[in-house]
Formats: C-alpha cells, sequence, structure tokens
C-alpha cells in the first residue's frame, strides 16, 4: 500500500514536471538552417543574435537560437557522445551557450529520430537519453527532431517519436527539467492527429521554399488542419523565409506584400516563429516584418489557445484543397478581440468583401472598432461589412471589438443579413 502510494507520488511528480508552462505557446526564435544551411559557426551565430537583440526582436519574444544539422562531427567518439564541430565551435558550443544567455536567448538542438540527420551527421536511435544529456550539458532544452525515413529502425512516425518522448520524460523524472520536443516529420502520416501526444508542434507540410506558391501550399494545408493547435501542440509552417534572399532553389524572392501575409498567416495560425535570414544584410521592412508585435501578441496569447480558422474560402467553394489558391477569409478569437485576415491570393489587386456575421466570433446588430494589425492603429467602425482594396498575394489583418449596438436603419434590424426584421418584428422582403 505504502509502495504503491509512493510510485503514485513519484508519477504525479513526473506528470507535473511534464506540465507546467514548457510548450504552452508557439516557440520564437531563429534557426540557421534556411539560411545557411551548412555554412555557419559560432561567430555567425553570434553576430545573428547581436543584430537580434540590438534590434529589438529578442525582447519581441525571438530568444530561441537554434542550431539545425551540420554543427557535430560526422562519428561519435569512442564513448558514443556526440562531438561539437571544433572548427564551427572553437570555444565549444557551452562558451556559445552563455554568450547567448547573456543576450536573453538560449541555444536549441537539432536532432534525428534514425541513425543518421538528413546530413549525414549523428541520429539520436539508440542514443536518445546521451544525447539529451549532451544538449543539456550544452545549454539546449529544445530539440527539433527530424526523421529521414530508413528501412533500419522499421518503426512508423508514432514509433520513432516515441522512443525520444520517453527519454525526454525519463529525463524530466530524474532531473525536473523539461526538454521541448518540435517534430520536423514534413507533414507525413497526419501528424495533427498523434503530434501532441509526443511535441508541443509538428510541422505539417515539406520543408518551405522562399517564394509564393509554397506558402500558399502551407495555408491550403492550414485551412483543413487549424483545429489541431492549441496550447501545448502547434502545427509548424516551418522555418519564416521573410528576408532570406540569398538561399534556397530558386533564391528567395517573396515581395513586400508576400512577406507581409506569410507572417500574419503565420502568427494568427500559432505557428511556431522561427527566422532563418542573413539579417545583416536584411532590409528595414525586414525587421519592420519580423518585429510585428501587434501580430507577435496575438500569436503569444495566453488567455486564447486557438488559432484562426477560414469562414469562406473565396475565389474557390468552401472546403476546396486547392494549392496555389487557399481560403481567403479567415478569423478567430483571441484576448484583444475578433482576429480577421484577408488574404488576396490571386495575382492581381482584388477588392474583398466580407459580411461581418460570416464569423462565428461577431454579434449580430452590434457594430466594431477595427484595429489595423498593419498599420497600427483604429482604422474605423465596421458596421455589418467591410470592403478592402488588397493587392496582389495582399493581406488585411485587424482586430474588431465590440463598439455598441449598430444605428438603427430605415430598414430595420438585421439579426442576421438575410433575417432583416422591424423592430415590430415584421421581416423585410427584399
Ligand atoms: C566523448 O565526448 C564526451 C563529451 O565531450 C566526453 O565527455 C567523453 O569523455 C568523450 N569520450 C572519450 C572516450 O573521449
Ligand atoms: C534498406 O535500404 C538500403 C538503402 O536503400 C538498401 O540498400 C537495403 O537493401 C535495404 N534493406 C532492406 C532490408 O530492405
Ligand atoms: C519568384 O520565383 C518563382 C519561382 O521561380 C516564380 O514563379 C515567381 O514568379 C517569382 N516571383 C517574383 C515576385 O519574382
Ligand atoms: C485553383 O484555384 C484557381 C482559382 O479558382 C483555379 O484557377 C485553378 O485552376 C485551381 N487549381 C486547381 C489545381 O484546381
Ligand atoms: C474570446 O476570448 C475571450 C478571452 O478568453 C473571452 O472572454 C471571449 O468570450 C471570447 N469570445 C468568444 C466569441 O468566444
Ligand atoms: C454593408 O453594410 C452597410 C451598412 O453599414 C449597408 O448599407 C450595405 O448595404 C452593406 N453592403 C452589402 C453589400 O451588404
Ligand atoms: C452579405 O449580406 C448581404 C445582405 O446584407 C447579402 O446580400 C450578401 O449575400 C452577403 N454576402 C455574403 C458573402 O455573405
Ligand atoms: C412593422 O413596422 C414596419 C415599419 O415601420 C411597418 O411597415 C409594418 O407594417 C409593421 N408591421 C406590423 C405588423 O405592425
Amino acid at each position: 500500500m505504502l509502495q504503491s502510494v509512493i510510485a503514485l507520488a513519484a508519477a504525479v511528480h513526473c506528470a507535473d514536471s511534464l506540465q507546467g508552462p514548457v510548450g504552452r505557446l508557439p516557440a520564437m526564435g531563429y534557426n540557421t538552417f534556411n539560411a545557411f544551411a551548412e555554412d555557419y559557426d559560432a561567430a555567425l551565430v553570434t553576430r545573428q543574435a547581436k543584430i537580434m537583440q540590438e534590434r529589438g526582436l529578442v525582447d519581441a519574444g525571438y530568444n530561441i537560437m537554434l542550431l539545425d544539422d551540420f554543427y557535430a562531427m560526422k562519428e561519435r567518439n569512442s564513448s558514443g557522445h556526440m562531438v561539437a564541430d571544433p572548427d564551427k565551435f572553437p570555444e565549444g558550443i557551452p562558451a556559445l551557450s552563455n554568450e547567448l544567455h547573456s543576450m536573453g536567448m538560449r541555444l536549441a538542438a537539432y536532432g534525428d529520430h534514425g541513425y543518421q540527420t538528413c546530413g549525414g551527421y549523428p541520429g539520436s536511435y539508440g542514443h536518445e537519453m546521451q544525447d539529451l544529456e549532451t544538449w543539456y550539458s550544452w545549454g539546449m532544452t529544445y530539440l527539433k527532431e527530424d526523421i529521414p525515413a530508413d528501412n533500419i529502425t522499421q518503426t512508423n512516425q508514432v514509433g520513432s517519436y516515441e522512443r525520444m518522448a520517453d527519454a525526454i520524460a525519463e529525463f524530466a523524472c530524474r532531473t525536473g527539467v523539461t526538454f521541448q520536443l518540435s517534430l520536423c516529420n514534413w507533414g507525413w502520416q497526419q501528424p495533427w492527429i498523434w503530434g501532441r501526444r509526443f511535441g508541443q508542434s509538428w510541422r505539417t507540410n515539406g520543408d518551405i521554399k522562399p517564394t509564393w506558391y509554397p506558402l500558399a501550399a502551407i495555408i491550403d494545408t492550414a485551412s483543413f488542419q487549424y483545429w489541431a493547435t492549441d496550447f501545448y501542440g502547434h502545427n509548424d509552417l516551418d522555418i519564416l523565409e521573410i528576408g532570406n534572399v540569398g538561399q534556397g532553389s530558386p533564391p528567395g524572392n517573396l515581395t513586400h506584400e508576400e512577406s507581409k501575409s506569410h507572417f500574419t498567416a503565420w502568427a494568427l495560425l500559432k505557428s511556431p516563429l522561427l527566422i532563418s535570414a542573413d539579417l545583416s544584410t536584411a532590409t528595414e521592412e525586414t525587421f519592420e516584418i519580423l518585429g510585428n508585435r501587434d501580430l507577435i501578441k496575438i500569436n503569444q496569447d495566453p488567455v486564447v489557445g486557438e488559432n484562426i480558422s477560414p469562414f469562406r474560402w473565396g475565389i474557390n467553394s468552401d472546403y476546396t484543397s486547392n494549392a496555389t489558391h487557399p481560403a481567403e477569409y479567415w478569423s478567430g478569437n483571441s484576448s484583444y478581440g475578433s482576429v480577421f485576415m484577408i488574404l488576396n491570393t490571386q495575382d492581381t489587386p482584388q477588392e474583398m468583401f466580407f459580411n461581418l456575421t460570416e464569423s462565428w466570433t461577431i454579434r449580430a446588430g452590434r457594430q466594431y472598432s477595427v484595429y489595423d494589425l498593419w498599420k497600427h492603429e483604429d482604422v474605423g467602425v465596421a458596421v455589418r461589412n467591410m470592403t478592402l482594396q488588397l493587392p496582389a498575394h495582399g493581406v488585411g489583418a485587424f482586430l474588431l471589438n465590440d463598439a455598441g449596438p449598430e444605428p438603427e436603419y430605415l430598414d430595420g434590424s438585421c439579426a442576421v443579413y438575410y433575417q432583416c426584421s422591424f423592430p415590430n418584428g415584421t421581416y423585410i422582403s427584399n
């Protein structure tokens, strides 16, 4: 009896260490991969972090510095430990970790479920606990875990992530330190169903590219899987490509409007926000977009965990999956009001119209004050509907807040637009 009480107490203690604030909100930070692939070292990482600090991005919440693939030696040493590449990290990773810590950031790790990473560096299969200990000794408690398919480990994705998740739970019980696991599962095998069992986020798609149509395809996936995101579990729409002009194939070429749409969708869909651009050559526009605190505060909303969802697909009929022309009319709730995202998926400027009550967040018969999340100011009061002029691939993003009953109209009061009646209850036929 006593034995089982003690066992239960230990289990409760361990379960507690897996809850708490860890992983509640989407992660924010920097990832080396898209901008630099294997061409990075401690000096470059420090330089990017310094710029993030100077430009207010660390203050805005970007506090993780994720070393993606290519930080280790190709072989483990004779005791099976991963060894940091001494050419890239001449003073060792702990020294870099301390330096970043002094700037308000913390290092994060990349790893792989199998025997090898995508780049052919050591994977964690059979070394899960040893690698967690190594990363922890390097000041890392956030792990992006990749998953090249192989026929040696012979698992499905659930089995793959279970091994590391179990090791993380055991590590947490032993040390009280909980790693955040970010699943880099390339969107395979419906991660939105099982991902939250193991990690705080899972990838909805394959690797992002810094051009418009790949972004549109990711938004199209999100238009069907938005329901999976809430506290502790997030659709990861992949690394931000904003400002990433030099890398990728083809090289990045997002227009200003496309970059704004990209950031709006990622922030409001509560994806992790990881920058990957050479910030030493980034434009003012890039800093302005990445530093949009109005959108970041909704991404990091401490009270409302769910994200926006489409209320109308727009150019295509509702529930149409179309990788180049995803849903255009989105809304959701937040601590700060009703959130609207209107996306022009067409290659030409468009006038975009919606009735407020198409969104579940709006009450009939009320008018709403409108705050523009890009202009950062109030732009008026909306009564019943809004009309926007949006450039090609452009976005409108707004917070609406109740501003009292709508004005009285000659044509009566409308519960919803197709149910207009006079105050005496007689329907208005039109
Ligand atoms: C392997 O590397 C780890 C971490 O640096 C170190 O603690 C260990 O002593 C090394 N093992 C051998 C056999 O050199
Ligand atoms: C596993 O994959 C490798 C590489 O594609 C191949 O050479 C090998 O024959 C496969 N093994 C089995 C058991 O299918
Ligand atoms: C960007 O590159 C893609 C792929 O090469 C191309 O289809 C697209 O038109 C380019 N967009 C701009 C704005 O240049
Ligand atoms: C996607 O939608 C656009 C706009 O309606 C349409 O022109 C295009 O043919 C659609 N693509 C597919 C693959 O259905
Ligand atoms: C939106 O969230 C806030 C904060 O939790 C809540 O007070 C409000 O009732 C919610 N609005 C809707 C429409 O659910
Ligand atoms: C939009 O709402 C206004 C009232 O603010 C109304 O007069 C107008 O007819 C509405 N437009 C459409 C197209 O429903
Ligand atoms: C908007 O409301 C008007 C009536 O006020 C209605 O005629 C129109 O079909 C509605 N449009 C949409 C897209 O719901
Ligand atoms: C209700 O009010 C409207 C507008 O004032 C009027 O035209 C209509 O006759 C009234 N209906 C009844 C049943 O009183």
